[in-house]
């Protein structure tokens, strides 16, 4: 395993480019398969869950070969319905395969999702939606068995406790695009990435309105062509970004990132003495207005809200805010691994039950600390680069899930980071 070492202290400053977005191209890579034409995906961001989606569509039977960095064709002519559990039962975004299954060949059977410690990871929702459509549906031996032959237009509800599922939306909607017959989804997600899947499938050929609201109209149709799609850029490695210019007081330009998909960010950062400035429409620039940065209060909903995708990030960044930030989980209540960890390098946070209270202008201090999913890791860099002295960052293959180049645009903005095998951590810090 490989660790990251951190010298914080360096204000960060330049030009980084923002690659394609994991949560718009993994669903993406999964409804290939409604055709059985060739596809080729564009601006695919080169990240370890990416490559697994891949591999995952090949074990299906369909040809899949990588162009280039972020270049894809997949070819899905010949595809079976069942997913390897080896592979799926490791990346919870392969329940995106559901729906494209279902929908393609109207069958499926997919492992059920593990959870994972940023929550309970349910896709009763996803169930239901396939049920009202008219599937069959089965759970046996931790497999989620679909018969989908009579699969019809219906009128779904994709509401959840905790606001609307995205890939549960996903899932419907690529399940809806081939079903004979008018789907409407109320209470649909309706983040950036939704939209992108949309604006792919109707360049396959789907017939999808209502795109970017909360309302879906989706009327079935026979069968549907291949496509040449360029992904979104992905808002919340912009966002981590935005972060690590604030929280080192420098300046950085995001390029490629695209401002209508950032707006309650945005907002919370300009409250708290950030400012993003709208460069061109796809370049923002990034500095403290006068150097200090006041206290934040963030509470994460889904799209338009403040994402949770977010909320550890920030959290690193309000441990150098004046005054007490609250930070409060509506969509993962459990989301705060990062806390334990960031309260070893100084943080001084106080629980209280889906919110983090955090004391401002803590004195951090570079420490060795445990990455344990794929946003706490790069809150803990965020923090290691604010610190003062020496940070080792373990388990970064969580960062890698959903980072591209994480250290490379990194060192390009002037940090001192670099990416070491696990063997040299210094031996006091050693956990084995
Ligand atoms: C997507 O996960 C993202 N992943 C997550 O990003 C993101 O945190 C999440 O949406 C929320 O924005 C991908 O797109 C691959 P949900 P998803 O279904 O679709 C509850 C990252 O860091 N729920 O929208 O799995 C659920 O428990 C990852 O990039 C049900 O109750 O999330 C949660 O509280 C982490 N029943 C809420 O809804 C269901 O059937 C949102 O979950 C499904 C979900």
């Amino acid at each position: 395993m490989e660790v990251f070492r951190i010298c914080g202290g360096t204000s960060l400053n330049g030009v980084v480019n923002i690659s394609g977005s994991k949560n718009a191209a993994l669903p993406q890579f999964a409804a290939t398969l409604l055709s059985s034409e060739q596809s080729v995906l564009r601006n695919v961001p080169n990240l370890s869950d990416v490559r697994f989606m891949a591999e995952i569509l090949s074990e299906l039977g369909a040809e899949v070969r990588q162009l280039d960095n972020s270049t894809w064709e997949i070819n899905p002519a010949n595809i079976t319905h069942n997913a390897p559990y080896e592979l799926v039962r490791k990346m919870r975004a392969s329940i995106c395969l559901l729906g494209p299954l279902v929908g393609r060949l109207k069958k499926a059977e997919i492992p059920m999702p593990g959870g994972c410690v940023i929550g309970q990871r349910p896709i009763d929702l996803h169930i239901k939606a396939l049920s009202r459509l008219g599937a069959n549906i089965e759970l046996k031996k931790g497999i989620v068995k679909v018969d989908g032959k009579n699969l019809r237009g219906n009128k779904l509800f994709l509401g959840g406790r905790h606001g609307s599922t995205v890939t549960g939306t996903s899932n419907a909607i690529m399940a809806a695009v081939l079903a004979p017959g008018l789907t409407t989804i109320d209470s649909s997600a309706c983040e950036p990435e939704i939209s992108d899947l949309c604006s792919m499938l109707i360049s396959m050929g789907a017939k999808i309105s209502g795109v970017g609201s909360h309302r879906l109209e989706i009327e079935g149709v026979n069968k549907l062509s291949g496509c040449n799609h360029r992904v979104i850029p992905d808002r919340i490695e912009a966002a981590t970004y935005a972060i690590a210019a604030a929280i080192t007081q420098g300046e950085v330009t995001l390029n490629g990132a695209k401002s209508e998909h950032l707006g309650s960010f945005i907002n919370v950062m300009q409250e708290s003495g950030v400012s993003m400035d709208l460069e061109h429409t796809d370049q923002i620039k990034v500095y403290l207005k006068n150097g200090e940065l006041n206290s934040l209060e963030i509470i994460t909903l889904p799209y338009p809200g403040f994402p949770t995708d977010l909320q550890a990030q920030s959290c690193a960044l309000a441990c150098k805010a004046n005054g007490l930030s609250i930070l409060t989980e509506r969509v993962y209540p459990s989301r705060f691994m990062h806390v334990p960890e960031l309260m070893r390098m100084g943080a001084d946070i106080a629980m209280e039950g889906a919110s983090s209270v955090v004391k401002g202008k803590s004195k951090l201090t570079g420490a060795p600390v445990m990455a344990s999913d794929l946003r706490a890791s790069a809150a803990l860099i965020l923090a290691g680069l604010a610190a003062e002295g020496e940070s080792w960052v373990q388990r970064i293959y969580h960062l890698d899930r959903g980072y591209d180049a994480f250290e490379k645009k990194l060192q390009a903005l002037g940090a001192i980071v670099e990416r070491v095998p696990e063997n040299k951590l210094p031996k006091s810090f050693s956990t084995n």
